[in-house]
């Protein structure tokens, strides 16, 4: 426990701070310009005592229960749509082994969540989940072979894909995981929101 006393929360957003600063394009492209339905407020913390206070606001999307962290098991990932059950919601949420990501969230903070649909043109990346020592990561693609790092925001390892998977932004609340929000825009959509 930190002097902070910082909450689970509070974790997770730390964990997406750098993500979230680097990639304000991506947040307005994803929904945050819409009407807000609901507001998640993300303090950001540097990770000093006088840290410097940012707050992102992501505006519009759903919060949705969609695991259990005690219920995770190592490299299983389990499906969920989001954030509707729309065109290329598809996504998955994974506990990878221990070994810490970006923005992932428990107590090793190795439980992330991303879209299954490919950037590049579609592909459909479920059961590509791969663990290799330390790599954790999404693909090949059987389309063209595009491969995603899921330590580091879905950031392309190959292939012929130019944008990062999406992945989903997570909360936890004892033991229950929430999405809130998504960081990139899903495959095929013009915004991650669809009225
Ligand atoms: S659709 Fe996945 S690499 Fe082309």
């Amino acid at each position: 426990m930190s002097e902070l006393k910082t909450t689970d929360k509070d974790q997770s957003a730390l964990a997406h701070a750098k993500c979230i600063l680097n990639r304000r394009k991506f947040l307005m492209y994803s929904g945050g310009i819409a009407a807000a339905a609901s507001t998640v407020s993300i303090t950001l913390f540097d990770g000093t005592a006088q840290a410097e206070i940012r707050k992102a606001n992501v505006q519009g999307y759903p919060r949705k229960l969609i695991a259990k962290l005690s219920e995770l098991k190592d490299h299983q990932p389990v499906n969920f749509n989001y954030p509707d059950d729309g065109k290329n919601s598809q996504a998955m949420i994974v506990k990878m082994g221990n070994v810490q990501a970006g923005g992932g969230v428990g107590s090793q903070r190795d439980v992330v969540a991303f879209s299954y649909i490919c950037t590049h043109q579609g592909g459909p990346l479920q059961s590509t989940y791969k663990h290799v020592a330390d790599q954790r990561v999404m693909g090949q693609c059987p389309l063209h072979l595009s491969t995603y790092d899921l330590r580091r925001h879905g950031i392309i390892v190959s292939g012929q894909a130019y944008q990062s998977l999406p992945q989903l932004l997570l909360e936890v609340e004892g033991d229950d995981v929430y999405a809130v929000g998504i960081m990139g825009l899903l495959f095929g959509r013009q915004d991650n929101l669809i009225a």
